[in-house]
């Protein structure tokens, strides 16, 4: 690299020995990229980067995350210190509008989420054409996407979007109870305005219209840090997806129901449910946990260790220590003895001397702990992913946001290298 500190450059050979200078951007953080976007026009080349591990798909100022450090900050203020005094209704303003909000802030914004919690009336029997079995995540999806239609106006990028983000924060919630409550046959419980976002949803979850429900306060603190840990994460698969769908002018909730479908995964959001039955198949297989994890060091049938490994973090998940403190302050307070969780701390120990996953830098990512946590609340195995998606929706909103609000946006289109037949003449079919 050559330059002033404000002006560096990186320097490229080609293999005709042509050399072009490129621009390097530097961010706050002082993380280095090399900007390669005149590239293909000066020399005729692209960059090949399969899974993107060396590519910044934009810049943006919502969270900083260092994977060597174990750092992770949402507009600066750090996750650990957010998850201790915050609230979710809190962080989610904070991710969308760039700072803590004001008292009369937080108020209004409150007002809007108890407003707009309710879904039309006619999506209610949207629920009842699933079968009882329908995974929640197919019916949040598909219910988010339907929103657009509920709201045409969403259609035009002028209308007002800080309505239909409250909208969707608020609606989301309510969705995601009534999948649940439509998923073991019970009634849809309605939202009730005297509630907070958290205890609102405890209550569309739990209450049954025959009984009085009541919230308990380490309950709606724990949703309140599960929520607030998996708010946001930088240009993960799932808000890359919401970025690259609403890069092409699709609507917020069209753009939110693809990041909610790539969450569902199980090598991402996916991975939490994935670790329940993991340790449910240990458990209940009656083999050692060790002969499990040679079973994943011997890549049998590609097994993995879920809950373990991630793209960026290679040294501890931030999100994962505040987790495991947190699942035994939860067991603890509620008196749960779970045995899941002696396996997963036996594995975690083992794994975590074990040269495989030492040298591969795979240590617990935020899916780990989280599970056995939601199982304490009594929240089923396959609502898992749609927490994780209740608690990264202001991520993805505030990437859409900051996506449409960049002047320099562009519709997100990749290059390929084609690797197929060259040019050859059509046969016609009784000639082959
Ligand atoms: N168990 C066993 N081996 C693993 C694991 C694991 N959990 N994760 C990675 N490895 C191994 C791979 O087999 C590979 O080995 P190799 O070099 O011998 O081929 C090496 O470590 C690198 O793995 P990659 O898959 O190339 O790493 P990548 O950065 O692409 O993947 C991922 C990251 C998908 C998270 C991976 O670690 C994984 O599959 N973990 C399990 C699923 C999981 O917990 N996902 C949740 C991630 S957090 C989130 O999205 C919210």
């Amino acid at each position: 690299m050559a330059g002033s500190e404000k002006k560096l450059t990186a320097k490229l050979v080609l293999p005709d020995s042509k050399e072009v200078q490129l621009p390097v951007t530097v961010g706050t953080e002082d993380e280095h990229a090399i900007d390669i976007r005149s590239l293909r026009q000066e020399t005729g080349y692209i960059t090949l980067d399969t899974g993107y591990m060396n590519t910044g798909s934009t810049t943006s100022a919502i969270t900083y995350l260092d994977g060597e450090q174990g750092i992770l900050r949402y507009r600066g203020y750090p996750i650990e210190e957010l998850a201790e005094k915050s609230n979710f209704v809190e962080t989610a303003y904070l991710l969308i509008n760039g700072q803590l909000p004001t008292v009369a802030e937080r108020e209004v914004f409150g007002r809007m989420l108890t407003r707009h919690s309710l879904i039309h009336e006619d999506m209610h029997q949207f629920f009842a054409g699933y079968p009882p079995t329908s995974h929640p995540m197919a019916v949040l999806s598909a219910m988010v996407t339907s929103l657009s239609a509920y709201y045409p106006d969403s259609l035009d990028r002028n209308s007002s979007m800080d309505l239909h983000i409250t909208r969707l924060l608020s609606k989301v919630r309510t969705i995601a109870a009534f999948a649940y409550k439509k998923s073991i046959g019970q009634p849809l419980i309605y939202p009730k305005n005297s509630l907070n976002y958290c205890g609102n949803f405890l209550h569309m979850m739990f209450a049954v219209p025959s009984e009085d429900y009541e919230i308990s306060p380490i309950l709606e603190k724990a949703v309140n840090q599960l929520l607030i840990l998996h708010a946001d994460h930088e240009q993960n698969c799932s808000t890359s997806t919401v970025r690259m769908v609403g890069s092409s002018g699709a609507n917020l909730y069209a753009s939110i129901a693809a990041g909610i479908l790539a969450l569902w995964g199980p090598l991402h959001g996916g991975a939490n449910q994935a670790v329940i039955e993991m340790l449910e198949e240990i458990k209940s297989s009656g083999t050692d946990y060790k002969k499990f994890l040679d079973d994943v060091k011997n890549k049998r049938d590609n097994r993995r260790l879920m809950g373990f490994g991630h793209r960026v973090y290679k040294n501890f998940d931030p999100r994962a220590k505040i987790l495991k403190k947190m699942c035994d302050e939860v067991l603890n307070h509620l008196g749960v003895k779970d045995p899941l969780l002696d396996i997963a701390k036996s594995m975690e120990e083992v794994a975590l001397k074990d040269d495989y996953f030492v040298s591969k830098k795979l240590y617990p990512n935020v899916d780990f702990y989280s599970g056995i946590i939601y199982r304490a609340l009594g929240i089923p195995t396959n609502m898992f992913t749609v927490m994780f998606a209740l608690g990264r929706l202001p991520g993805w909103i505030a990437h859409w946001k900051e996506m449409v609000d960049d002047k320099d946006t562009k519709i997100g289109r990749p290059r390929q290298i084609y690797t197929g037949e060259r040019v050859r003449k059509y046969v016609p079919i009784d000639q082959r």
